[in-house]
C-alpha cells in the first residue's frame, strides 16, 4: 500500500495542472518496507526536456534531493507523474514506465511508480505500481493507494521546489542544457528569472480577520523588477522566430524597468541595447543601465511613456535592419512570460487558494497573462486592474489608460474590476511597506498594495476568507533620489 497525506495529494494535482501541457513528474520521499510506502514529503522536478513529447527527469535535481532527504532520515521512495488528460489510463507507456522506474540496474530500485489521471481534473484518479520480481509485464503488480488527512500547510510557509518558468532558458534554446555542464551547479543570470516568493503582509493587515494579502516579490528577479520575465521571453522569442539575430541592436521605449531588463539579459547573451526613456525617468535606471552597457535616448518629460514610444518608432523607421524591435505593448510574448510564470507560480504558491489577482497597469503584460492562467483554472478569480487616478500622476511605470496610447496587448474586460490610486495613498504604502514589512520596494507597489488592502478590508467586512495576492513590481533603491528629494 502507498500512503500520503491529502496535502501531498493535492500538491502533486496542482503541479499536473499548473504544468500543462507539459508533463510533469516529482519524488516521492518517507519510508518503505517490503509492503507499505508511507509518503511524508513530495518533490517536485519538472522535466528538463520542455517537449510535450520527450521527458527526462532531471537527475542533478534528483542527487540533490536525495542527498538532502537522507540527510534527514529519509529516502526516496517513488516517483509520481501526471497522466496527460488524453490517453487511456493506465497506457502501455505507463506500464513500460512502471518497469523501467523499478528495474534493478535503473536509477529507482523497487519504487513506486505513483500516475495520477487528470483526464477530468474534478475528480483525478490516482494508482501506483510496483515490481515485484524481474523486469517483465507480470511483475509489476498494482498496490492501493491510501490518502489520509493531513497538517493543513500554512499558505506563508509552503514551498515548491518545482521549477516555474516554461519559457526556455538560452541554454536550452541553444541546445546545452546538457546534465553534464551543470553538474558544477551553475547556472547563466538569465536562468533566475522568475520564481520569485510570495509575500504575506502581515504587519499591513493585522486588523484583517478573514481577507488576507500576498504580495509576488517580483523586485527580486535579477535585474530587480517584474519587466525581467517579459523582456526575456520577448527577447528569445526573437531569437527563436529569427529576427534578434547576432550584431542587431534591441531598440525599445522603456520607463525604465524593461530597458534595465533588456540591458541586463542583453550584456548577458552578446546584443547591443539602445533605450528611448521619458526625460524624467529617474536617474538611477539611467546610471543601472548604463553600467550594463546600453545606450540611452532621452525623449520629452512632459511627453511621458507615450513620447518614448513615438521616439522608438521614429529611429526604429529610420534603419529598421539595424534593430531588433520588441515593442512591448503590442507583443503578446510580454503577457505570455506571466501567462507561463508569474499565473502558474501565483496558483501553486497559494496551492489553488487565491480569491483575488489585483495588478497595476503599464503596458498591462502583467495583469493580462496573469490573468489569464488564473481565469484558466479557476473562472471564480477575481482580476483587479489598478491604473494612476489622474494623468498627471506621479507613480513611475503605470499609466493612466484614458489618457494614454492604448497598449495592443490591452483587454480592459479581463478584469472584474477597475480602481484608481492615488499618488500620495501610493507614496504612503510604499513607506510603510519598508517601515513595517521591512519590504524596500517602488511606488507602483505602493499603489498595488494601498489598493489590495482596500479590497481586503471590503471582503473582510463581509467575512469572505479571501486570499488577495498583488505584485511588488520593482525595487525601492530605484527611487533613491526622488525619495531624497521628497525629504524622507
Ligand atoms: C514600476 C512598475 N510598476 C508596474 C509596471 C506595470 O507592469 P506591466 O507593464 O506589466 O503592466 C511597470 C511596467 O513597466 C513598472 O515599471
Amino acid at each position: 500500500m502507498l500512503q500520503l497525506s491529502i496535502n501531498d495529494y493535492q500538491r502533486i494535482i496542482e503541479h499536473g495542472l499548473y504544468g500543462k501541457p507539459l508533463e510533469i513528474c516529482g519524488l516521492l520521499v518517507g519510508h518503505k518496507s517490503n509492503e507499505d510506502t508511507q509518503v511524508l514529503e513530495v518533490h517536485a522536478v519538472d522535466s528538463k526536456d520542455l517537449s510535450e513529447k520527450t521527458y527526462n527527469m532531471d537527475a542533478l535535481k534528483y542527487m540533490k534531493i536525495d542527498a538532502d532527504v537522507q540527510k534527514r532520515g529519509m529516502q526516496i521512495v517513488g516517483i509520481y507523474h501526471t497522466h496527460p488528460a488524453t490517453e487511456p489510463y493506465p497506457s502501455p507507456t505507463d506500464m513500460e514506465r512502471a518497469h523501467w522506474e523499478g528495474s534493478d540496474d535503473a536509477i529507482f530500485p523497487g519504487y513506486s511508480y505513483l500516475i495520477v489521471s487528470l483526464r477530468d481534473p474534478q475528480n483525478p484518479e490516482p494508482r501506483s505500481f510496483k515490481l515485484v520480481g524481474k523486469r517483465r509485464p507480470e511483475d509489476v503488480i498494482e498496490e492501493p493507494v491510501r490518502i489520509v488527512e493531513g497538517e493543513i500547510c500554512n499558505l506563508a510557509c509552503y514551498e515548491s521546489s518545482g521549477s516555474a518558468l516554461s519559457i526556455m532558458t538560452p541554454n536550452q534554446l541553444h541546445g546545452r542544457d546538457g546534465v553534464d555542464e551543470r553538474l558544477d551547479g551553475s547556472v547563466s543570470i538569465t536562468d533566475l528569472v522568475g520564481n520569485t516568493p510570495l509575500i504575506e503582509l502581515k504587519k499591513l493587515t493585522t486588523h484583517l480577520k478573514h481577507a488576507r494579502v500576498f504580495g509576488k516579490a517580483e523586485y527580486m528577479n535579477p535585474a530587480g523588477s517584474v519587466k525581467d520575465r517579459p523582456a526575456l521571453n520577448m527577447l528569445l522569442k526573437g531569437i527563436e522566430s529569427g529576427e534578434l539575430t547576432p550584431g542587431k541592436t534591441i531598440l525599445d521605449s522603456t520607463s525604465g524597468n524593461t530597458g534595465i531588463a533588456y540591458a541586463m539579459i542583453g550584456a548577458a547573451l552578446g546584443y547591443k541595447v539602445k533605450l528611448v526613456m521619458p526625460g524624467n525617468v529617474s536617474p538611477e535606471r539611467r546610471a543601472i543601465v548604463k553600467m550594463y552597457g546600453a545606450e540611452t535616448v532621452l525623449s520629452s518629460a512632459f511627453d511621458g511613456s507615450d513620447g518614448a514610444i513615438l521616439k522608438a518608432r521614429e529611429i526604429y523607421e529610420s534603419e529598421p535592419d539595424k534593430y531588433f524591435k520588441p515593442d512591448q505593448y503590442n507583443n503578446e510574448s510580454n503577457p505570455e512570460a506571466h501567462y507561463l510564470g508569474t499565473g502558474p507560480e501565483i496558483w501553486r504558491q497559494t496551492e489553488g487558494r487565491v480569491t483575488h489577482f489585483l495588478a497595476t497597469l503599464g503596458t498591462s503584460g502583467t495583469l493580462m497573462g496573469t490573468s489569464r492562467f488564473l481565469k484558466e483554472v479557476n473562472p471564480d478569480i477575481q482580476i483587479i486592474a489598478v491604473e494612476p487616478d489622474n494623468a498627471m500622476h506621479g507613480i513611475e511605470g503605470l499609466k493612466h489608460m484614458a489618457t494614454s496610447i492604448k497598449p495592443g496587448i490591452y483587454d480592459p474586460d479581463i478584469a472584474d474590476e477597475h480602481l484608481y490610486a492615488d499618488t500620495d495613498d501610493a507614496y504612503n504604502m510604499q513607506a510603510r511597506l519598508a517601515e513595517e514589512e521591512g519590504i524596500f520596494v517602488g511606488f507602483s507597489a505602493g499603489a498595488a498594495v494601498h489598493t489590495a488592502i482596500q479590497v481586503a478590508e471590503r471582503l473582510d467586512a463581509l467575512e469572505q476568507e479571501a486570499v488577495v495576492v498583488t505584485i511588488l513590481c520593482d525595487r525601492g533603491d530605484r527611487y533613491l533620489t526622488q525619495l531624497a528629494q521628497m525629504n524622507l
